[in-house]
């Protein structure tokens, strides 16, 4: 066959050097890779934060007695759609301490195990957790409206900044006008050297793994409390970063979720 018309018909060549096609490849397990001791493992872990502490930050407790939905789990993962089109809504504190929770909270000591934090509401490679939450509410009662920290060793948030801050938060994504009309907005943020620690390049991988754990259970959690919520990757992370403080290296944000009011025009399934 002629060789011209053969290179014609082949499928074009992978490009090699695409970052993902590297990425992945040096993030593979190999039999020899040298793994920490249990102990080098807790004594780094105790050099860095459980949960970022912003100490001085305007502190608020929230409430242990959180919201219990009554839709079942298989109600709950049959009716979660996403939402894109929302109506002003006003939180309950309650609300706001269940959806965090839920989606990151600590559940269970480590007492007893040779694991070196309390477990959370989702699996995180070696227990390390090294996600950090954040939100930005406009209608909380009691709660002025900014930028907040969840605490989730504590079960408490910080305020960080105060104002309703949807417009700049906008103009950080492809969608502006989900930031616009929603009433809370999530940002999941990374910090990497918490797992990459210990896990290399791998723990890269595993920060994703578990961020996406986080946003199933809060996904979840929103559509049993009858919210609505879609999850975000169109942003400009360097903005997002930057608004929120962030190096966007060693600290960056990997996830939004906008909350609030379903309207009737996209509403939760069997709900509309
Ligand atoms: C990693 C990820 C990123 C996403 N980013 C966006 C986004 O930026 N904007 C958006 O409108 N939807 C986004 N979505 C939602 C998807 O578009 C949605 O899940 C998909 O269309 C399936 O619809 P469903 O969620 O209603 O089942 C994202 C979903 C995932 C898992």
């Amino acid at each position: 066959m002629n060789m011209d018309i053969w290179n014609e018909l082949l499928l074009p060549s992978t490009t090699e050097d695409a970052a993902w096609e590297l990425f992945h490849e040096n993030s593979k397990l190999g039999r020899y890779f040298a793994a920490l001791s249990e102990e080098q493992v807790v004594q780094k872990t105790k050099e860095l934060h459980e949960s970022l502490p912003y100490e001085g930050y305007p502190k608020v407790e929230l409430p242990a007695l959180l919201a219990t939905p009554t839709s079942s789990l298989y109600e709950t993962i049959l009716n979660r759609v996403s939402v894109r089109n929302f109506a002003p809504r006003s939180f309950s504190l309650e609300e706001i301490a269940t959806l965090l929770h839920y989606a990151y909270g600590t559940t269970r000591d480590n007492q007893g195990t040779n694991l070196p934090r309390p477990f959370r509401a989702v699996p995180s490679g070696g227990a390390l957790y090294p996600l950090e939450i954040y939100f930005h509410c406009v209608d909380v009662k009691g709660l002025v409206p900014g930028l907040y920290h969840y605490n989730a060793a504590g079960h408490h948030i910080r305020r960080l900044s105060e104002g309703d801050q949807r417009k700049t938060i906008a103009e950080s994504l492809i969608q502006p006008e989900v930031a616009l009309e929603s009433s809370l907005m999530i940002f999941i943020t990374a910090m990497f050297e918490r797992t990459v620690f210990k896990y290399g390049n791998r723990g890269y991988r595993f920060t994703f793994l578990e961020a996406g754990h986080v946003a199933q259970n809060m996904n979840l959690m929103a559509t049993a409390l009858e919210l609505g919520c879609v999850n975000i990757g169109g942003f400009y992370d360097r903005d997002v970063d930057a608004y929120l403080g962030l190096d966007g290296i060693m600290h960056s944000t990997i996830y939004l979720m906008a909350i609030g009011e379903p309207t009737c025009s996209e509403s939760i399934e069997g709900k509309a």
